[in-house]
C-alpha cells in the first residue's frame, strides 16, 4: 500500500465524517398490566386482537421472553436494568402506604434517555412510590407525567382503596395526576381512552428535530373488571362473565395501540421509531386472564408469571417478520434502549441486563445465558388455589443441607434448566377458556416439592420434574442461588405509614 494512498484516507477521515451519526430512534413502550400468555390473537386466543396481531407481524414477536410474576417487580426492573435482589426490592409490591420507592442510586432509564438528548414523557400507571415527592416520575427522569401512583383502581373514578393490615383499616381516595397535581376532572372517563387521548396530544405536540421518549403505561387489562359496553359486543360467544368482560377489556387496549400506532404515523414519526410492547406479568386466571398451557399465573414463579407477551415492532429492525426464540427479560431494556438513543451507561453497580438489539434486530444469539427470577426470603402464598399444595422440607430430604436455603421462594432459569426453590406460588395447570377443565390434570397428586427442576425448551408446561434424575444439575444451580443470594441488598418492606391517609390531602400522593 503506498504511503501517498495512506495519507489520503487519513485526511479524508479526519476531514470528512465518513458516517453520518444514525439519529435517535423514537422509543415508543407500551406496557399492558397483569395480560395473560394465551389472551393475544397469534398465541391463539378467542379473543380478537388484530391491532397487536397485524404490528408483531410487521416486526419480532418475542416468544421467549421473561418479565417479573407481579407488578412493582417488573416495572422496577424495566427502569433500573437490575434484578429485584439488587434494589432491595425483591419482596412483594409497593403498597399505597409504604414510605419506600426505587433507590435514588439506581438510575432510571428515563434519566439515561433524557442525558441524550430525548424529550420525555409517560403517561399511566407508575407503581414505583410515592411517600415523597423526590419519588415522582417527574422527579425520575420525566419531563411529563399524566397517571396513577398505585397498582390498580376503579377504571371510571380513579378511585384507588386500600386495607392497610398494620393500620387495620381502609383508606379510600382520588390516585390521578397531571405532573404533580391532582387531576379531578376525568371521572367517568374510562382509563384507557384517557390515557390513549394523553399519548396522542404528547405525540402530536413533539418537536420533530427531538428524540422522543414515550412510556405508556395501560392500566388494561389489571382488574376491576370494567369495559364500555361496545367494547363486548364481539364477545356473545363467551359465557364466563369474568372472561368476557375482560376480553372487552383486551379489545379496548388492542384498539388504544392501533391509536397511538396511527398517530406515530400521521405525525411522520413512525419511520424513526422503535415500538416495544410488553406486559408486566402473567394473567391472573381470578380475574379472567389466561396463561394457557402455562402452568401457574401472575405472582407465581411458574411459566405462566414469568413468561410473557412482548414485542418490537420497527421500520429500523433489519429482519421483521419473524419470532425469536432466544432468552430476553425485561432487565435487558434498559441497556438495549440506551443503547439505540446512544447513551452511556455509567453506574458503579453493574446491571444485570444485556443489551438486546442485536438479537431482536438482526437474530443473533442472546448474551443472556441465565436468569435469575427471584429470591424472596419473605414470600407468602396467600391466594385461593384449590387442590394445589406445598410439601415444606423435611429434616432428611435431600438438598436440606444445601449453602442455599431451599425453602425460599426462588427461581433460576440457566440455558433449557429451570429450577424452583420453595413454594413458587399457584401451581396449576388452569383450563383452556371455555374448556371444561380436562387440561386441570396434575401429572401426579403429590404436593409441590421443595426442589424442582424442568428442562424448559422440551418441557415448557412443567409437567416432568428432573430433580431426581439430574442431581448434579439441582446442585449447580443451587450453587448459583448461593451466589446471588450473597450480592442481595437487604430488603425494602416498611411497615405501613398512618400519614398516607388520602383523606388528609384530598388524593393518594407524597405524604412526607
Ligand atoms: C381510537 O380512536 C377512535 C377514533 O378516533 C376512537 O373512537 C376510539 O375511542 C379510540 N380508542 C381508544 C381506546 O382510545
Ligand atoms: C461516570 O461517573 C463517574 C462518577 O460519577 C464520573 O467520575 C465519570 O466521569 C463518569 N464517566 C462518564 C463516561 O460519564
Ligand atoms: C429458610 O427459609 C425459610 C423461608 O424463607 C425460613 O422460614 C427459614 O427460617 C430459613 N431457614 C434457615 C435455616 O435460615
Ligand atoms: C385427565 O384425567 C382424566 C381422568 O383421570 C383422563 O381421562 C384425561 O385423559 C386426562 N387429561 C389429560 C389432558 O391428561
Amino acid at each position: 500500500m503506498s504511503s501517498e494512498w495512506l495519507r489520503c484516507v487519513v485526511v479524508f477521515l479526519v476531514a470528512v465524517p465518513l458516517v453520518k451519526a444514525a439519529p435517535q430512534p423514537n422509543i415508543v413502550f407500551i406496557m399492558a398490566d397483569d395480560y395473560g400468555w394465551h389472551d393475544i390473537g397469534y398465541h391463539g386466543s378467542e379473543i380478537h386482537t388484530p391491532h397487536l396481531d397485524k404490528l408483531s407481524a410487521s416486526g419480532v414477536r418475542l416468544e421467549r421472553y421473561y418479565i417479573q410474576p407481579i407488578c412493582t417487580p417488573s416495572r422496577n426492573q424495566l427502569m433500573t436494568g437490575r434484578y429485584q435482589i439488587h434494589t432491595g426490592m425483591q419482596h412483594s409490591i409497593i403498597w399505597a402506604c409504604q414510605p419506600y420507592c426505587v433507590p435514588r442510586e439506581a438510575k432510571p432509564l428515563p434519566q439515561y434517555l433524557k442525558g441524550a438528548g430525548y424529550s420525555t414523557h409517560m403517561v399511566g400507571k407508575w407503581h414505583l412510590g410515592m411517600y415523597k415527592k423526590d419519588c415522582l416520575p417527574t422527579r425520575r427522569g420525566f419531563d411529563t407525567y399524566f397517571g396513577y401512583l398505585m397498582g390498580s383502581e376503579d377504571y371510571y373514578s380513579h378511585v384507588h382503596c386500600y386495607y392497610s393490615p398494620d393500620e387495620k383499616k381502609t383508606f379510600c381516595g382520588l390516585d390521578l395526576r397531571d405532573g404533580e397535581e391532582v387531576a379531578t376532572e376525568y371521572k367517568g372517563d374510562y382509563s384507557t381512552e384517557v390515557f390513549t387521548q394523553k399519548a396522542l396530544s404528547i405525540i402530536d405536540k413533539q418537536d420533530p428535530d427531538k428524540p422522543l421518549f414515550l412510556y405508556l403505561a395501560l392500566q388494561a387489562v389489571h382488574f376491576p373488571l370494567q369495559v364500555p359496553d361496545r367494547y363486548l359486543e364481539p364477545y356473545s360467544f363467551i359465557n364466563d362473565p369474568k372472561r368476557k368482560c375482560y376480553a372487552g377489556m383486551v379489545s379496548a387496549m388492542d384498539e388504544a395501540v392501533g391509536n397511538v400506532t396511527l398517530a406515530l404515523q400521521q405525525k411522520g414519526l413512525w419511520e424513526n421509531t422503535v415500538l416495544v410492547f410488553s406486559t408486566d406479568n402473567g394473567g391472573q386466571t381470578l380475574w379472567g386472564g389466561s396463561n394457557w398451557p402455562l402452568r401457574g399465573r401472575k405472582a407465581t414463579l411458574w411459566e405462566g408469571g414469568v413468561r410473557g407477551i412482548g414485542f418490537v415492532a420497527s421500520p429500523l429492525l433489519k429482519q421483521t417478520g419473524t419470532t425469536c426464540n432466544e432468552l430476553i427479560h425485561i432487565s435487558d431494556w434498559l441497556p438495549t434502549l440506551v443503547g439505540l438513543a446512544g447513551g452511556t451507561i455509567n453506574t458503579t453497580k453493574p446491571l444485570d441486563g444485556f443489551n438486546m438489539w442485536p438479537t431482536i434486530s438482526y437474530g443473533v444469539a442472546s448474551p443472556r445465558l441465565e436468569l435469575l427470577h427471584n429470591i424472596d426470603p419473605l414470600y407468602t402464598n396467600d391466594l385461593p388455589c384449590p387442590g394445589m399444595s406445598y410439601q415444606p422440607l423435611a429434616s432428611g430430604d435431600s438438598w436440606a443441607n444445601s449453602d442455599f436455603n431451599v425453602s425460599i421462594h426462588a427461581a433460576i432459569r440457566s440455558s433449557n434448566w429451570k429450577l424452583l426453590t420453595g413454594d413458587p406460588g399457584c401451581g396449576k395447570w388452569f383450563p383452556r377458556p371455555g374448556d371444561s377443565g380436562s387440561d386441570w390434570n396434575q401429572t401426579s397428586n403429590d404436593p409441590v416439592k421443595p426442589v424442582k427442576l424442568f428442562d424448559i425448551i422440551k418441557d415448557p408446561e412443567e409437567r416432568n420434574d428432573l430433580s431426581d434424575q439430574f442431581p448434579s444439575v439441582v446442585d449447580n444451580l443451587l450453587g448459583r442461588l448461593y451466589q446471588y443470594q450473597k450480592t442481595a441488598s437487604p430488603i425494602i418492606y416498611p411497615r405501613d405509614d398512618p400519614r398516607c391517609d388520602p383523606s388528609l390531602q384530598g388524593a393518594w400522593g407524597p405524604w412526607e
